[in-house]
């Protein structure tokens, strides 16, 4: 097991940069999720490590140690892409134990780590099968096997689950989280599936347009993304612009307090979630904070009620989410609780 790092990293393609000044480190041990759309560079970041790609500048460093001339080959990693990319001609068992045969391991120790190997991927029986008598699901767990095998310091997940149908998916999902904690193998997983993210990860790197918007942990950036696009990218549905007062911020002239007392630029944006609005129901309830609207459109998901409320605060309607029980109509008196405002970067 090892640390990995990535400081600086820039990657240009002629003119164009993929990969922006890019940092972050992934503990020993640790699962770490790059979280982009698509084109942010995230597959780019991930070959820079594997060195399949040579970096403009900046550096790639293993427990604290440069990269810089280890070629791909004697960098001890195992990597898993989106597509399978299992020899079709060979069994299972071939293809879990290609790496070791590549590193010349004597047979019967190849065979006795292949038998481990697919048992720690939860298919015990299925060495003699080939890859097309498998499952998509099974299939991606013999290429979690096969990189698994080489016993790697890292390993590189490259949109792993996103060519599966969504109840495997999130069956899968917990299939590699309990391999990946039993291995303790540092693990990088590139995804552009919030969720996916936020499930698996001990820290997240929020990518976009080739830079690094933001690291921390799952809890971490829930509760605080630090910009418009990161909040709207994990779901925020309210986001507007800001101005910093004394003790809080104004949207469109009203004045609402905040928690975090008023530092940075003065212009920036405000964000809240559609479920932490509160319904003021009598005069007597919290006085401040109050948005007034009129109810204009109305979902509902199974779990909630979702509703777009034209407000003074903009001529986009904000978005509310009620219990399924708690029926709406006509005009509504709100309140955004201090704590719920996120205060975040203009992009
Ligand atoms: N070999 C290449 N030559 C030129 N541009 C590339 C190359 N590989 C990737 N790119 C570009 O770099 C950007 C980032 O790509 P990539 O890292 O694959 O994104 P992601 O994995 O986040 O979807 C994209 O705009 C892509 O078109
Ligand atoms: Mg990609």
């Amino acid at each position: 097991m090892s640390s990995v790092e990535v400081r600086n990293l820039i990657k240009k393609y002629g003119e164009f940069t993929a990969v922006n000044d890019a940092s972050f480190m992934a503990e020993s041990g640790s699962l770490i999720s790059i979280l982009g759309p698509s084109g942010c560079g995230k597959t780019t970041t991930l070959r820079a490590i594997a060195g399949f790609e040579d970096v403009t500048s900046g550096d790639i460093l293993l427990d604290g140690r440069s990269l810089a001339n280890t070629p791909s080959w004697r960098r001890n990693i195992g990597i898993v892409f989106q597509s399978y990319a299992l020899f079709p001609f060979m069994t299972v068992g071939d293809n879990v134990g290609y790496g070791l045969k590549m590193r010349k391991v004597p047979k019967d120790e190849i065979s006795r780590k292949v038998d481990d190997a697919l048992k720690r991927v939860g298919l015990p029986d299925s060495r003699s099968k080939y890859p097309r008598q498998l499952s998509g699901g099974q299939r991606q767990r013999v290429a979690l096997a096969r990189a698994l095998i080489i016993e790697p310091d890292v390993m590189l997940l490259d949109e792993p689950l996103s060519a599966l149908d969504a109840k495997l998916r999130d069956e899968m999902r917990f299939e590699l989280k309990r391999i990946q904690r039993q291995s303790g193998v540092t693990t990088l997983l590139v995804t552009h599936d919030q969720e996916e993210a936020f499930t698996l990860s001990d820290q997240i790197v929020v990518m976009n347009n080739a830079v690094v918007k933001q690291v921390g942990s799952p809890r971490e950036i829930w509760d605080h993304p630090n910009s418009a696009f990161v909040a709207d990218f994990i779901g925020v549905e309210n986001i507007l612009p800001a101005v910093r007062t004394d003790n809080g911020v104004r949207l469109a002239g009203s004045e609402f307090k905040t928690d975090i007392a008023g530092k940075g630029p003065s212009q920036m944006m405000a964000g809240f979630r559609s479920g932490d609005l509160q319904l003021v129901n009598s005069e007597a309830d919290a006085s401040d904070n109050q948005i007034t609207g009129e109810i204009i459109g109305e979902a509902y998901t199974g779990e909630s009620n979702v509703y777009q409320v034209q407000t003074g605060l903009g001529s986009e309607p904000i978005i509310l989410k009620t219990e399924k029980e708690q029926k709406l109509t006509g005009n509504v008196k709100l309140h955004l609780p201090p704590a719920k405002i996120l205060i975040l970067e203009q992009d």
